[in-house]
């Protein structure tokens, strides 16, 4: 998975220990390459799949998780990595980053999933001044925890906020046994930019669009609805079939 100028590298797209759908990781390189991040912080690094993309287009990258990196994540020569809770090691590198008059190019949420976590950590991001011009990804915003965590914050009111589409790549509702009718994955985006200002009662989100993570949680609320109708009406055949 290395990366050659002008050359290209598909196997990007699949290779190594990956926790994004293809559809994301492809978004993500876009949003890098976009970016071209001089300075980027990723929350929630786990075995690095997203991390070692992040790096491959950034000049200085600070990785973030509770727990310590793996040994073959040495390599990466650009990443400082911070083991700790982000709510606690988010404030104190951000305070470092502004007060050296330093912006973060691009932030992944990706680490505390549970909705106050996500909260949190977004909140900590937009309250920074390092934190002026910069690309926030959040993954997992189809889940229904972190999705609540997102919306407790109010990006309309935050005025460097320049656009949201926390349905930027939609997540998935799983068939497979293990995570069977459950929501994950998922890719918003949250613009900021201090000098884009929206116009006055303009959304930061596009108001065209209903929100697809509402939309699936309907259509899993439907489709359980049915199985269990079509349970009880083969428990009650069952039963009809058991007294002749
Ligand atoms: C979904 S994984 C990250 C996946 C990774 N971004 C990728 O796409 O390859 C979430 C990670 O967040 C970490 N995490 C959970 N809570 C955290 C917290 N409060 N602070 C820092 N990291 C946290 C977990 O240890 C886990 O490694």
């Amino acid at each position: 998975m290395v990366d050659r100028p002008g050359e290209p590298n598909l196997a990007a797209l699949f290779d190594g220990p990956q926790q994004m759908s293809v559809g994301e990781r492809a978004a993500l390189e876009g949003f890098l390459e976009l970016a071209k991040p001089a300075l980027a912080i990723e929350i929630g690094r786990a075995e690095g799949g997203s991390l070692r993309r992040i790096a491959a287009h950034s000049a200085e990258v600070h990785s973030l998780d509770l727990v310590a990196p793996p040994a073959e994540l040495a390599e990466l020569e650009q990443v400082h990595f911070h083991t700790g809770d982000s709510h606690e090691l988010l404030p104190s590198l951000l305070a470092e980053l502004a007060s050296a008059g330093r912006n973060v190019d691009l932030a992944l949420v990706d680490g505390d999933h549970s909705a106050d976590g996500v909260r949190r950590d977004l909140e900590d991001l937009l309250a920074s001044p390092a934190v002026s011009r910069t690309l926030i990804l959040i993954h997992d915003t189809t889940n229904e925890e972190v999705r609540a965590g997102v919306d407790r914050v109010d990006l309309d009111r935050a005025a460097k906020v320049a656009y949201a589409d926390l349905d930027a790549v939609s997540g998935r509702l799983f068939r497979a046994e293990s995570l069977r009718n459950q929501l994950w994955g998922g890719l918003g985006v949250v613009v900021v930019d201090d000098a884009r200002t929206r116009g006055p009662g303009e959304p930061a989100g596009d108001p065209r669009f209903f929100d697809t993570a509402a939309l699936l949680r309907e259509a899993r609320a439907r489709r359980i609805g049915r199985a269990r109708h079509a349970a009880r009406r083969l428990r009650r055949r069952l039963i009809a079939l058991g007294r002749r």
